[in-house]
């Protein structure tokens, strides 16, 4: 991986310290076999990333504004009780929601670094920018890698770190690999370090379905972008025009699910792999769950995980939970 820089706020890669399968390897096991899945970081390309921006203001997308609205109304007593030396957070994307910290922390006169991980550099690096500027007394320190690589090379130092994992990203985790993403995180902690989830709960179906189908099709469009991501990646000629997003709760699983379903059948060359598949209409390619907690279901993962709860910030009219735990 490249080091980018830009107005001095460089990316520095991180070096996986557990085997993932690469994008050929992700294809081959999740595409070509009767059930087809991808996992979610590859819709996160420039684009990919610019349309997740525009999910988030859409307005059926709640999350966003739900949890800003809980990290506004709860930053002064975050920062207080971490007095963080290093904020380091997980999947950060835009990097929006944490301006409500860090006016807490001018407030409070706590000035800790900012370390963002993300698969995509250029968002990291042009949010960087804008937070610098708002925060005169900002460091960013991004770091650029897929977190599921595991986290044993993050430079995590001695001091107070505050670790986030904000959007209600947990939930793209299956129970097993978000247990498992938990306590990769908790290895990273010291005794005072203290964790903040984010994570969505469980509510009215007719919310959640629409918050996963924009009337605007922001989200269908973010869907079918992973479609140019393979098309660009692997030299394949999915036509996208065949594909419809398909997104629905799955109440037994508590999950939205997200689909590709093609719509005609179409014979797919994957050039760079050499090989071809053929799509008949009706196929799906399952590209992601987000799954939706109760209060309890949210605490018992992060119990088993090995965190206890030090606080419990929520919200009702739009249910969305924002802990802060800390290592038990
Ligand atoms: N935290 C933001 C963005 C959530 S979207 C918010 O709350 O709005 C998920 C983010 O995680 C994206 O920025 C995406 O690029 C990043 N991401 C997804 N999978 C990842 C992975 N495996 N490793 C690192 N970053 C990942
Ligand atoms: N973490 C977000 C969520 O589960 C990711 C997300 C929201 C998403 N909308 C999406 C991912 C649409 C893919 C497509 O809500």
């Amino acid at each position: 991986m490249d080091t980018h820089v830009a107005n001095e706020i460089i990316c520095r890669p991180v070096h996986p310290t557990k085997l993932v399968p690469s994008l050929t390897e992700d294809v081959t096991a999740g595409l070509f076999a009767s059930s087809k899945q991808l996992p979610p970081k590859y819709f996160y390309d420039d684009h990919g990333s610019a349309l997740f921006d525009r999910i988030c203001d859409e307005p059926e997308y709640y999350p966003t504004r739900t949890e800003d609205a809980l990290l506004e109304s709860s930053a002064r007593d975050i920062i207080a009780s971490v007095e963080p030396a290093r904020i380091i957070e997980f999947g950060s994307g835009m990097s929006r929601k944490i301006r409500h910290l860090f006016r807490a922390c001018s407030e409070l006169e706590c000035y800790p670094t900012y370390v963002p991980f993300d698969v995509c550099d250029d968002v990291m690096i042009k949010s960087g920018e804008e937070l610098t500027e708002r925060f005169e007394w900002l460091d960013v320190a991004p770091l650029s890698g897929d977190y599921t690589a595991g986290l044993g090379n993050l430079p995590v130092e001695g001091g107070q770190n505050l670790l986030m994992f904000l959007g209600g990203t947990i939930g793209n985790f299956t129970e097993e690999q978000g247990i498992t993403f938990l306590s990769e995180m908790l290895d990273l902690m010291g005794p005072t370090d203290q964790l903040l989830l984010g994570a969505d709960r469980m509510k009215d179906p007719d919310i959640l379905h629409a918050a996963y189908n924009d009337g605007a099709g922001i989200t269908a469009a973010f869907n079918l972008n992973l479609l140019e991501v393979l098309n660009r990646e692997l030299d394949a000629n999915f036509n996208r025009e065949n594909f419809e997003h398909y997104a629905f709760y799955n109440p037994a699983e508590n999950q939205i699910e997200m689909h590709l379903v093609c719509m005609s059948d179409q014979d797919i060359r994957f050039d760079a792999l050499g090989r071809s598949l053929s799509f008949k209409e009706g196929d799906a390619i399952r590209t992601e769950i987000s799954r939706k907690f109760t209060r309890e279901t949210l605490e018992g993962m992060l119990h088993q995980a090995g965190f206890e709860v030090r606080s419990h910030y929520e919200s009702y009219a739009y249910p969305f939970s924002l802990v802060l735990a800390a290592p038990r």
